[in-house]
């Protein structure tokens, strides 16, 4: 039981659809102002590593989306999981890897 439950909320992580319009500009001020507080307002990098697509381009997403929520214990960045959910950390890696214009 556990374990389907599990591979539900997986599978439904990957075809979950976008964050509605005003939640995806509210993630985008996050990126912004908090994320950029260590990661760089243009996200080249700070106190944390560069988060443009070429630095990400060879991490997988699954990777990168658990170290949003979970963060990096033992490093400075924090877990983000209390913020935003699954399919919003998903979707702010899929924009650091494809910025649009
Ligand atoms: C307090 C500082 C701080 C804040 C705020 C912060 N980070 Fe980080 N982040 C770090 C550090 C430091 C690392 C590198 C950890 C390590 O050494 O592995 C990191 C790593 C990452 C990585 C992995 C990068 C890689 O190349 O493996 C991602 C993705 C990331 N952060 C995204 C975010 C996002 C998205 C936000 C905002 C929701 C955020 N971070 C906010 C400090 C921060």
């Amino acid at each position: 039981m556990k374990i389907f439950i599990l591979s539900a909320m997986l599978s439904s992580a990957v075809a979950a659809p976008p964050p509605e319009p005003a939640r995806q500009q509210a993630l985008r001020n996050l990126l912004k102002h908090d994320c950029g507080a260590c990661h760089g307002l243009t996200l080249k990098g700070g106190l944390g590593p560069g988060l443009r697509p070429a630095d990400l381009a060879d991490k997988s997403n699954e990777f990168l989306t658990a170290t949003i929520l979970r963060g990096r214990p033992g490093t400075a960045m924090p877990p983000w999981n209390r913020f935003i959910d699954k399919s919003e950390a998903a979707w702010l890696v899929e924009i650091l890897k494809n910025p649009q214009p």
